[in-house]
């Protein structure tokens, strides 16, 4: 009896093993997100501390909101919960950012959305804006982002 109690608890503790193994290898989680799971760093020195220079967000909205539709639904999803149609494909996915821009602040959106991720640590397809949209477009899809916050 006592035998076999070790014998089980054997088995648990490497069915265990087998499945912590296999979620690390599935990147750090056993759910079906494939979103970069790393804590967001802070932007480089030539974007630390920027803020929207858009006199009236308010205004910038409709802009943002056209130039989000044309640019970046595809891959974020119309309310900016990465679920776009794009999505799927995509390793790393985005984030809901939705659910968080309370907690990004301007700086870090500004330079996320200009240079994109294809460098370390995201390596992502997000792609650079910067030469394909002005500085002042960027900031009204800010404004735009801003809106869809939850
Ligand atoms: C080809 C797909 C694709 C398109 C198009 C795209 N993105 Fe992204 N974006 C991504 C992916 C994937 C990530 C997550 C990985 C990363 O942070 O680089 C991301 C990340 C971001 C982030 C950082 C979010 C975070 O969680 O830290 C912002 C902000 C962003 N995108 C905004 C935009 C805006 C605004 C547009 C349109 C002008 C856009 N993206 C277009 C794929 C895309």
């Amino acid at each position: 009896m006592k035998q076999w109690i070790r014998k089980s608890s054997f088995v648990a503790l490497s069915a265990t093993l087998v499945f912590i193994l296999v979620a690390a290898a599935c990147g750090g989680s056993a759910s079906d997100s494939n979103t970069l799971d790393i804590e967001r760093p802070a932007p480089p020195a030539e974007y630390a501390g920027k803020t929207s220079p858009l006199v009236d967000a308010g205004a910038a909205v409709g802009a943002g909101k056209q130039l989000y539709t044309a640019n970046c639904v595809s891959c974020h999803g119309e309310q900016a919960m990465g679920d776009g149609p794009a999505s799927n494909s995509l390793n790393p996915k985005p984030k809901p950012l939705a659910f968080e821009m309370k907690s990004l602040k301007d700086d870090y959106l500004f330079w996320r959305i200009s240079e994109g991720g294809a460098f370390s640590p995201f390596a992502s397809a997000m792609p650079a804006w910067k030469g394909i949209l002005s500085q002042d477009e960027i900031w009204q899809v800010i404004a735009f982002l801003r809106t869809l916050d939850k």
